[in-house]
């Protein structure tokens, strides 16, 4: 294992590989993921990602994002993320990212809470056409390793100041790499709950790292609940049903068929309607009818979602879908400023794991992997300036690996110490959680 580099990454979704390709090439980056570097929620990202379509969407994308995140919104970080949403969507195009069109434009859809169509996508694999160009970018940069199947079990400090990581190897092998900056994209908290969209292995260590070196967390209790996965009986992640879907005229149905939400709503007034109405039948699930649509229509704009029902038995332009809610997103996090820093020295945070309040108690569908690139960017920014400066020195450390010998009761301590900090507030839907302490 490599033992020293100016920046470590740990996490390798769409804020990871961003920062890593957006700070300066003569500087040592080491990115370092628990799985495959494709094995990220965002590549899973179906919808698509937000853009300001012209300067006179403004006050409506502002509006629309503050009325979806309830009002709590940090209104500085929401201006940022509109008003850089045009660059990086270039910046995107420029790296090769296709974006389905219409004739010469871009194809614009529309999800829950958009008062317009300004969604960008690639059919319904968005996440994946993003992150696998990002990949290909960092792949050809002789100054990043991707180091996969490693976990980050804690982090090196030094007077409030963070100077590396601690891993753990699939052997369960410890080793540390020590860094002038370490930067958290470690994903949000979906596989602590039973029910989510998110994969298994996303569950919040840097969170857990945060509270044991008393890294400020913020907004903790925001857990997002998407309305729509696919119902399924067996086990493992949710599989999501995109709410471009519903941006596309599909709605939900209750089991004597009728119309019961408007499926444009916020995602947690739709998801809230649909917990009731399945109180109301005493039923796991309601119905999405796809029906409007020719198949034609579905296998060409949905492919990923046609094909995964099928296999699951269902034929989207005849049959009804049984759909029902499931964790999806984590609007709180390790509390960062607008440039992704975080409380400690020499730590930053970016994507689904940080907070800077963009989101506020709820977040507008399809800002995510905007998000993630527009603070990750800035970020970088600010990564490069402190490396060039100095101001980002740190020394070695010696630590006492035998703390780190029972992995086992260690993630059962990190998954206690996150849904702790969970619980603080009022978590909505907390039921769907698989800690029972
Ligand atoms: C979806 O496609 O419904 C999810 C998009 C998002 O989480 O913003």
């Amino acid at each position: 294992m490599i033992k020293e580099a100016d920046v470590v990454i740990v996490g390798s979704g769409a804020a990871g590989l961003y920062c890593a390709l957006n700070i300066p090439d003569h500087y040592k980056i080491i990115v370092i993921t628990k799985k495959q570097p494709e094995d990220s929620d965002s590549f899973l990202a179906q919808g698509g990602i937000s853009v300001l379509r012209d300067n006179d969407d403004y006050d409506a994308y502002f509006e629309d994002t503050l009325k979806a995140g309830r009002y709590k919104n940090n209104k500085d970080s929401v201006e940022i993320l509109i008003r850089s949403s045009r660059s990086v969507i270039e910046d995107l195009v420029r790296l090769g990212v296709n974006f389905d069109q219409d004739g010469s434009d871009f194809s614009y859809t529309r999800e829950g809470a958009h008062s317009v169509n300004r969604i960008l996508h690639h059919k319904d694999v968005t996440g994946k056409e993003i992150t696998e160009k990002l990949l290909e970018q960092v792949r050809h940069k002789s100054n990043i390793t991707i180091v996969p199947f490693v976990t980050m079990i804690d982090i090196l400090e030094k007077n409030h100041t963070c100077t590396g990581v601690v891993l753990k190897d699939q052997a369960n092998t410890i080793s540390t790499i020590s860094a002038r900056a370490v930067v958290w994209a470690t994903g949000g908290i979906g596989g602590l709950f039973e029910h989510s969209t998110n994969m298994n292995h996303i569950t919040g260590d840097a969170i857990a790292i945060a509270v044991k070196h008393n890294v400020k967390l913020i907004d903790m209790n925001y857990v997002q609940i998407h309305p729509t996965t696919l119902f399924s009986k067996g086990e493992g992640r949710s599989f999501l049903i995109s709410e471009a879907v519903r941006g596309e005229g599909a709605i939900l149905l209750n089991k004597d068929g009728q119309r019961f939400v408007d499926e444009l709503l916020p995602r947690d007034v739709v998801s809230a309607a649909i917990y009731e109405q399945m109180k109301k039948d005493g039923t796991d699930y309601v119905y999405l009818s796809m029906q409007h649509m020719t198949g034609e229509k579905i296998r060409e704009r949905f492919p990923n979602i046609y094909e995964k029902c099928l296999e699951e038995g269902y034929h989207l332009e005849t049959d009804l879908l049984p759909v029902t809610p499931a964790q999806h997103y984590f609007m709180g996090g390790v509390q960062i400023n607008e440039d992704g820093k975080t409380s400690m020295k020499n730590l930053f945070a970016v994507g689904e794991t940080s907070c800077n309040g963009v989101h506020g108690a709820n977040r507008l569908a399809s800002n995510s992997l905007l998000e993630a690139l527009v603070f990750s960017k800035r970020a970088a920014f600010m990564i490069g300036e402190g490396l060039k400066s100095g101001a980002l020195e740190n020394g070695a450390e010696i630590i006492d690996y035998t703390q780190y010998k029972n992995t086992e009761a260690l993630e059962k301590e990190y998954h206690l110490l996150v849904w702790n900090e969970i619980s603080k507030g009022s978590v909505e839907y907390a039921g769907l959680c698989k800690h029972e302490g």
